[in-house]
């Protein structure tokens, strides 16, 4: 028998469909909120912004710059997920004055680790650290996806839109920040052609090598 969490993970699929009727609860927004804060990244750094729209004027407007694909009309909610454009020194420093206050570990065991991290991200060009910043927000994007199946919430991963006029149109460019994944949620239209469909897999047995 699929265990429970299986069965869940079986019952999420990227919705093409959305009812829009139906609205996500504060709570599971909340959920959503948390979910993305707690993720893991790298150094801790947390490199990334989520932008939430539930504006429906707004959310009409992303559709053509997402070659009309509905469910960023449909949806109960867009989430954004963002980079930031600029990893400076500040940025570090401002992580470690939160390691110090939020920990109170002190100055003097944190400074060496300051000091090395300023240093290591002097020597990465501008490119390495996009690069650097996207693998961490795509583990934020894999936590939400799998946190939606638990709850029970719809969404579909959505790299399918044109980053440089969202930024535009939602002002992220003004806020420092690039988007890199749109990510609609809400509840299934029982009209979804895709929400009975098998998934398609490689499957586990040529997935996964066994090295005993
Ligand atoms: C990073 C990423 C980007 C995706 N972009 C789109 C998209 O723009 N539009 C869409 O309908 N589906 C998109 N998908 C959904 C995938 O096609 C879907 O997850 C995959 O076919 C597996 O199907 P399932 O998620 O329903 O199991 C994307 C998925 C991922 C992970």
């Amino acid at each position: 028998m699929a265990s429970r969490t299986i069965e869940k993970l079986q019952w999420r699929y990227a919705t093409k469909t959305f009812d829009s009727s139906k609205i996500l609860s504060e709570e599971k927004l909340n959920i959503l909120k948390e979910t993305f804060n707690l993720t893991a990244t790298s150094y801790g750094l947390q490199p990334l912004k989520l932008v939430v729209i539930s504006n429906s004027e707004l959310k009409t407007k992303l559709m053509p710059l997402t070659y009309n694909q509905p469910q960023v009309r449909d949806a109960s909610h867009v989430l954004i997920l963002c980079v930031e454009k600029n990893i400076n020194e500040n940025f570090i420093l401002e992580h470690f004055k939160r390691v110090e206050g939020q920990r109170n570990t002190p100055r003097k065991i944190l400074e060496p680790f300051e000091k090395n991290l300023i240093a290591s991200f002097t020597e990465k060009n501008s490119e390495e650290i996009k690069d650097w910043m996207v693998n961490q927000l795509y583990l934020t994007l894999g936590a939400l996806l799998t946190v939606c199946a638990v709850e029970e919430i719809d969404a579909c991963p959505m790299e399918g839109f044109e980053p440089k006029k969202y930024d535009k149109l939602i002002g992220l460019d003004k806020r420092g920040l690039e988007s890199v994944i749109a990510l609609p949620v809400g509840y299934r239209d029982e009209s979804d052609f895709f929400k009975d469909l098998k998934k398609v897999r490689r499957g586990v047995d040529e997935l996964i090598i066994e090295v005993n």
